[in-house]
Protein backbone atom coordinates (compact mmCIF):
# COMPACT_ATOMS: atom_id res chain seq x y z
CA UNK A 1 0.00 0.00 0.00
CA UNK A 2 1.43 3.67 -1.11
CA UNK A 3 2.02 5.68 2.11
CA UNK A 4 1.70 9.50 2.05
CA UNK A 5 2.98 12.71 4.09
CA UNK A 6 0.08 14.41 4.41
CA UNK A 7 0.44 18.19 5.72
CA UNK A 8 -0.92 19.54 8.55
CA UNK A 9 -4.05 21.55 7.91
CA UNK A 10 -4.12 23.28 11.44
CA UNK A 11 -3.64 26.86 11.72
CA UNK A 12 -0.68 28.24 12.26
CA UNK A 13 1.09 24.39 11.77
CA UNK A 14 3.81 23.63 9.31
CA UNK A 15 4.22 19.71 7.97
CA UNK A 16 6.70 18.55 9.39
CA UNK A 17 10.23 17.88 7.27
CA UNK A 18 9.47 14.57 5.05
CA UNK A 19 10.75 11.29 7.24
CA UNK A 20 13.87 9.71 6.21
CA UNK A 21 13.31 5.92 4.81
CA UNK A 22 14.28 5.01 7.49
CA UNK A 23 11.75 6.74 9.92
CA UNK A 24 8.20 4.97 10.12
CA UNK A 25 5.44 6.21 8.05
CA UNK A 26 2.31 6.93 10.20
CA UNK A 27 -0.26 4.05 8.71
CA UNK A 28 -3.78 5.30 7.46
CA UNK A 29 -6.15 4.91 9.83
CA UNK A 30 -9.42 3.04 8.09
CA UNK A 31 -11.23 2.07 11.53
CA UNK A 32 -13.39 4.00 14.39
CA UNK A 33 -14.71 2.44 17.02
CA UNK A 34 -18.36 3.94 18.45
CA UNK A 35 -18.87 2.57 22.35
CA UNK A 36 -22.33 2.10 22.00
CA UNK A 37 -23.23 -0.08 24.91
CA UNK A 38 -24.23 2.32 28.19
CA UNK A 39 -27.44 1.93 29.75
CA UNK A 40 -28.10 6.20 28.50
CA UNK A 41 -29.08 6.88 32.64
CA UNK A 42 -28.67 10.59 32.22
CA UNK A 43 -31.80 10.54 29.58
CA UNK A 44 -34.15 7.80 31.03
CA UNK A 45 -37.39 7.30 30.53
CA UNK A 46 -36.67 7.44 27.20
CA UNK A 47 -33.71 5.46 27.16
CA UNK A 48 -35.30 2.72 29.24
CA UNK A 49 -35.98 0.55 25.71
CA UNK A 50 -34.58 2.17 23.15
CA UNK A 51 -30.60 3.49 22.98
CA UNK A 52 -29.91 7.01 23.29
CA UNK A 53 -27.47 6.74 20.34
CA UNK A 54 -30.70 6.20 18.50
CA UNK A 55 -32.50 9.33 19.92
CA UNK A 56 -33.17 11.51 16.90
CA UNK A 57 -31.70 15.20 16.41
CA UNK A 58 -34.23 16.24 14.08
CA UNK A 59 -34.80 13.63 11.70
CA UNK A 60 -30.98 11.51 12.36
CA UNK A 61 -30.00 9.81 14.97
CA UNK A 62 -27.46 11.01 17.04
CA UNK A 63 -24.66 8.22 15.88
CA UNK A 64 -25.67 8.77 12.47
CA UNK A 65 -23.60 12.44 12.83
CA UNK A 66 -20.36 9.86 14.18
CA UNK A 67 -20.43 7.85 11.53
CA UNK A 68 -21.27 10.59 9.09
CA UNK A 69 -18.27 12.32 10.61
CA UNK A 70 -15.79 9.29 10.32
CA UNK A 71 -16.92 8.73 6.48
CA UNK A 72 -16.38 12.27 5.95
CA UNK A 73 -12.75 11.97 7.38
CA UNK A 74 -11.92 8.76 5.00
CA UNK A 75 -12.52 6.13 7.83
CA UNK A 76 -14.24 2.68 5.77
CA UNK A 77 -15.35 0.76 8.53
CA UNK A 78 -17.33 1.17 11.78
CA UNK A 79 -17.22 -1.32 14.35
CA UNK A 80 -20.00 -0.43 17.37
CA UNK A 81 -19.30 -1.91 20.52
CA UNK A 82 -23.05 -2.54 21.70
CA UNK A 83 -24.78 -4.14 24.56
CA UNK A 84 -27.95 -5.91 25.79
CA UNK A 85 -30.94 -3.76 24.38
CA UNK A 86 -29.39 -1.88 21.16
CA UNK A 87 -30.25 -4.02 18.21
CA UNK A 88 -31.96 -0.65 16.72
CA UNK A 89 -28.43 0.83 15.66
CA UNK A 90 -28.26 -2.42 14.03
CA UNK A 91 -30.90 -2.26 12.19
CA UNK A 92 -30.27 0.91 11.45
CA UNK A 93 -27.79 0.17 9.08
CA UNK A 94 -28.82 -2.14 7.90
CA UNK A 95 -31.10 -3.31 4.70
CA UNK A 96 -34.72 -2.61 5.75
CA UNK A 97 -36.37 -5.08 3.13
CA UNK A 98 -39.89 -4.08 3.98
CA UNK A 99 -39.78 -0.69 4.19
CA UNK A 100 -37.42 -0.21 1.25
CA UNK A 101 -40.51 -2.49 -0.73
CA UNK A 102 -43.11 -0.35 0.61
CA UNK A 103 -41.20 3.18 -0.94
CA UNK A 104 -40.28 1.97 -4.35
CA UNK A 105 -44.28 0.37 -4.63
CA UNK A 106 -45.98 3.90 -3.27
CA UNK A 107 -42.85 5.76 -6.01
CA UNK A 108 -41.72 7.57 -3.04
CA UNK A 109 -37.83 7.92 -4.61
CA UNK A 110 -36.38 10.46 -2.58
CA UNK A 111 -37.22 8.57 0.45
CA UNK A 112 -35.76 5.27 -0.50
CA UNK A 113 -32.74 7.10 -1.30
CA UNK A 114 -32.17 8.51 1.98
CA UNK A 115 -33.05 4.90 3.55
CA UNK A 116 -30.65 3.26 1.32
CA UNK A 117 -27.78 5.69 1.38
CA UNK A 118 -27.86 4.73 5.36
CA UNK A 119 -27.57 0.79 5.32
CA UNK A 120 -25.14 1.94 1.97
CA UNK A 121 -23.10 4.02 3.70
CA UNK A 122 -20.52 2.29 5.13
CA UNK A 123 -18.80 -1.52 6.63
CA UNK A 124 -20.33 -2.11 10.06
CA UNK A 125 -18.71 -4.83 12.17
CA UNK A 126 -20.23 -5.29 16.26
CA UNK A 127 -19.05 -6.56 18.79
CA UNK A 128 -20.55 -6.68 22.39
CA UNK A 129 -19.62 -5.21 25.25
CA UNK A 130 -21.92 -7.75 28.00
CA UNK A 131 -20.82 -5.79 31.19
CA UNK A 132 -20.79 -1.76 31.33
CA UNK A 133 -17.31 -1.81 33.17
CA UNK A 134 -16.25 1.15 31.25
CA UNK A 135 -15.30 3.57 28.55
CA UNK A 136 -11.75 1.59 28.61
CA UNK A 137 -13.03 -1.90 28.95
CA UNK A 138 -15.77 -1.16 25.70
CA UNK A 139 -12.80 -0.22 23.75
CA UNK A 140 -10.69 -2.86 24.49
CA UNK A 141 -13.81 -5.17 23.55
CA UNK A 142 -13.27 -4.05 20.11
CA UNK A 143 -9.35 -5.41 20.26
CA UNK A 144 -9.74 -7.84 18.12
CA UNK A 145 -11.71 -6.04 15.11
CA UNK A 146 -9.20 -3.77 15.30
CA UNK A 147 -6.29 -5.78 14.87
CA UNK A 148 -2.66 -4.16 14.57
CA UNK A 149 -3.71 -0.87 13.46
CA UNK A 150 -4.22 2.77 14.38
CA UNK A 151 -8.04 3.25 15.05
CA UNK A 152 -10.39 6.05 16.06
CA UNK A 153 -12.66 6.03 18.84
CA UNK A 154 -15.99 8.39 18.55
CA UNK A 155 -18.28 8.96 21.17
CA UNK A 156 -21.90 9.07 19.58
CA UNK A 157 -23.12 11.97 22.48
CA UNK A 158 -20.56 14.59 21.68
CA UNK A 159 -21.86 15.95 18.37
CA UNK A 160 -19.64 17.95 16.71
CA UNK A 161 -20.10 20.69 14.04
CA UNK A 162 -17.17 21.89 12.20
CA UNK A 163 -16.06 23.11 8.94
CA UNK A 164 -13.26 20.40 8.77
CA UNK A 165 -14.65 17.42 10.65
CA UNK A 166 -13.55 17.33 14.34
CA UNK A 167 -12.14 13.60 13.65
CA UNK A 168 -10.37 14.97 10.00
CA UNK A 169 -8.50 17.24 12.44
CA UNK A 170 -7.16 14.93 14.41
CA UNK A 171 -5.90 12.71 12.15
CA UNK A 172 -3.80 15.62 10.51
CA UNK A 173 -2.23 15.82 14.14
CA UNK A 174 -1.71 11.88 13.88
CA UNK A 175 -0.55 12.09 10.63
CA UNK A 176 2.27 15.18 11.92
CA UNK A 177 3.32 13.30 15.11
CA UNK A 178 2.64 9.51 14.41
CA UNK A 179 1.24 9.46 17.79
CA UNK A 180 -2.19 9.27 19.57
CA UNK A 181 -4.16 11.93 19.56
CA UNK A 182 -7.40 13.21 21.79
CA UNK A 183 -9.94 16.02 21.25
CA UNK A 184 -9.55 18.86 23.70
CA UNK A 185 -12.16 21.88 24.48
CA UNK A 186 -11.63 24.95 27.11
CA UNK A 187 -14.44 23.73 29.36
CA UNK A 188 -15.74 26.13 32.81
CA UNK A 189 -13.70 24.91 35.79
CA UNK A 190 -17.24 24.43 37.75
CA UNK A 191 -17.94 22.03 34.93
CA UNK A 192 -14.70 19.98 34.50
CA UNK A 193 -15.46 17.32 37.07
CA UNK A 194 -17.78 15.72 33.83
CA UNK A 195 -14.47 15.11 31.89
CA UNK A 196 -11.34 13.84 31.62
CA UNK A 197 -8.98 16.75 31.91
CA UNK A 198 -5.27 17.01 30.35
CA UNK A 199 -2.41 19.03 31.78
CA UNK A 200 -0.50 19.57 28.66
CA UNK A 201 2.10 22.09 26.86
CA UNK A 202 1.09 23.89 23.76
CA UNK A 203 3.28 22.80 21.42
CA UNK A 204 4.93 26.24 18.97
CA UNK A 205 4.21 25.87 15.15
CA UNK A 206 5.56 28.55 13.14
CA UNK A 207 6.23 31.08 16.38
CA UNK A 208 1.97 30.27 16.98
CA UNK A 209 0.83 28.11 20.22
CA UNK A 210 -2.51 27.31 18.82
CA UNK A 211 -3.84 24.51 19.20
CA UNK A 212 -2.00 21.32 19.49
CA UNK A 213 -0.48 19.88 22.67
CA UNK A 214 1.72 17.55 24.29
CA UNK A 215 0.19 15.74 26.97
CA UNK A 216 2.15 16.08 30.41
CA UNK A 217 -0.91 13.85 32.36
CA UNK A 218 -4.27 12.91 32.21
CA UNK A 219 -6.78 12.64 35.13
CA UNK A 220 -10.11 11.23 34.67
CA UNK A 221 -13.44 13.34 36.45
CA UNK A 222 -10.75 15.56 38.79
CA UNK A 223 -12.64 18.15 41.41
CA UNK A 224 -12.31 21.40 40.44
CA UNK A 225 -9.82 22.18 42.53
CA UNK A 226 -7.19 18.67 41.76
CA UNK A 227 -8.13 19.43 37.77
CA UNK A 228 -4.62 19.98 36.03
CA UNK A 229 -6.33 22.50 33.66
CA UNK A 230 -9.06 23.60 31.91
CA UNK A 231 -8.58 21.49 28.90
CA UNK A 232 -11.09 18.30 28.70
CA UNK A 233 -11.25 15.96 26.64
CA UNK A 234 -13.99 15.28 23.81
CA UNK A 235 -15.20 12.03 22.99
CA UNK A 236 -12.69 12.03 19.55
CA UNK A 237 -9.87 10.26 19.92
CA UNK A 238 -6.89 8.84 17.33
CA UNK A 239 -5.55 5.88 18.98
CA UNK A 240 -2.38 2.99 18.34
CA UNK A 241 -2.99 -0.76 19.05
CA UNK A 242 -0.67 -0.80 21.92
CA UNK A 243 -3.86 1.18 23.88
CA UNK A 244 -5.08 -2.43 24.12
CA UNK A 245 -1.56 -3.76 26.09
CA UNK A 246 -2.29 -0.54 28.25
CA UNK A 247 -5.99 -0.79 28.90
CA UNK A 248 -5.75 -4.63 29.96
CA UNK A 249 -2.99 -3.28 32.44
CA UNK A 250 -4.85 -1.03 34.38
CA UNK A 251 -7.13 -1.55 37.25
CA UNK A 252 -10.84 -0.08 37.56
CA UNK A 253 -10.49 3.64 38.39
CA UNK A 254 -13.49 6.48 38.49
CA UNK A 255 -16.37 4.79 39.03
CA UNK A 256 -15.15 1.72 39.76
CA UNK A 257 -14.83 1.06 35.75
CA UNK A 258 -12.19 0.67 33.77
CA UNK A 259 -11.11 4.26 32.21
CA UNK A 260 -9.71 5.12 28.69
CA UNK A 261 -8.30 8.39 30.41
CA UNK A 262 -6.23 5.84 32.48
CA UNK A 263 -5.62 3.71 29.89
CA UNK A 264 -4.02 6.76 28.15
CA UNK A 265 -1.77 7.45 31.34
CA UNK A 266 -0.41 4.64 31.10
CA UNK A 267 0.20 4.52 27.85
CA UNK A 268 1.68 7.62 28.06
CA UNK A 269 4.73 6.01 29.85
CA UNK A 270 5.77 4.39 26.74
CA UNK A 271 5.03 7.04 24.32
CA UNK A 272 4.60 10.70 23.60
CA UNK A 273 0.54 11.58 23.39
CA UNK A 274 -1.16 14.87 21.79
CA UNK A 275 -4.08 16.54 22.24
CA UNK A 276 -6.27 19.11 19.96
CA UNK A 277 -8.14 21.81 20.95
CA UNK A 278 -10.22 21.49 17.52
CA UNK A 279 -12.18 24.18 15.76
CA UNK A 280 -16.12 23.71 15.91
CA UNK A 281 -18.91 23.44 18.41
CA UNK A 282 -19.66 20.67 20.08
CA UNK A 283 -23.19 19.60 21.53
CA UNK A 284 -23.44 17.27 24.77
CA UNK A 285 -26.11 15.20 23.06
CA UNK A 286 -26.58 12.63 25.74
CA UNK A 287 -27.35 15.69 28.23
CA UNK A 288 -31.17 16.77 27.97
CA UNK A 289 -30.61 20.53 27.43
CA UNK A 290 -27.54 19.49 25.52
CA UNK A 291 -29.42 17.80 23.17
CA UNK A 292 -32.01 20.47 23.04
CA UNK A 293 -29.29 22.88 22.01
CA UNK A 294 -28.57 20.72 19.49
CA UNK A 295 -31.89 19.87 17.87
CA UNK A 296 -32.68 23.96 17.76
CA UNK A 297 -29.60 24.89 16.33
CA UNK A 298 -29.51 21.90 13.76
CA UNK A 299 -33.07 22.65 12.75
CA UNK A 300 -32.34 25.82 12.33
CA UNK A 301 -29.38 25.57 10.39
CA UNK A 302 -31.84 23.50 7.56
CA UNK A 303 -33.20 24.30 4.18
CA UNK A 304 -36.06 22.59 4.94
CA UNK A 305 -37.15 23.55 8.36
CA UNK A 306 -34.56 26.60 9.60
CA UNK A 307 -37.06 29.67 8.14
CA UNK A 308 -40.66 27.99 9.22
CA UNK A 309 -38.60 27.15 12.84
CA UNK A 310 -36.99 30.19 12.81
CA UNK A 311 -40.67 31.98 12.70
CA UNK A 312 -42.33 29.58 15.01
CA UNK A 313 -39.27 30.62 17.77
CA UNK A 314 -39.67 34.47 16.83
CA UNK A 315 -43.19 34.10 17.81
CA UNK A 316 -42.75 32.71 21.14
CA UNK A 317 -43.70 34.71 24.42
CA UNK A 318 -40.13 34.36 25.89
C1 LIG B 1 -16.19 10.06 28.67
C2 LIG B 1 -14.72 10.01 29.03
C3 LIG B 1 -14.24 11.38 29.49
C4 LIG B 1 -14.55 12.42 28.42
C5 LIG B 1 -16.06 12.38 28.05
C6 LIG B 1 -16.33 13.29 26.87
O1 LIG B 1 -16.93 10.29 29.85
O2 LIG B 1 -14.53 9.05 30.06
O3 LIG B 1 -12.86 11.34 29.73
O4 LIG B 1 -14.20 13.70 28.88
O5 LIG B 1 -16.46 11.05 27.70
O6 LIG B 1 -17.68 13.31 26.53
P1 LIG B 1 -18.54 10.06 29.93
O7 LIG B 1 -19.17 11.31 29.40
O8 LIG B 1 -18.84 8.87 29.07
O9 LIG B 1 -18.82 9.83 31.37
Amino acid sequence: MQKKQIALALPGCQPRRQPTTLEKMPEKVRKAVFPAAGLGTRFLPATKAQPKEMLPLVDKPIIQYGVEEAIQSGIQNIIIVTGRGKSAIEDHFDHSFELEALLESRGKKDLLAIVRSVSDMINVSYTRQKEALGLGHAVLRASTLVGQEPFAVVLADDVIDAETPCLQQLLDVYQFFNAPVLAVMEVPRENISAYGVVDAEPISHNGAKDRVYRIRDLVEKPKPADAPSNLAIIGRYVLTPDIFTSLGAIEPGQGSEIQLTDGLKHLLRSRPIYACRFEGRRYDAGDKLGFLKATVEFALRRHDLGGPFREYLKGLQL
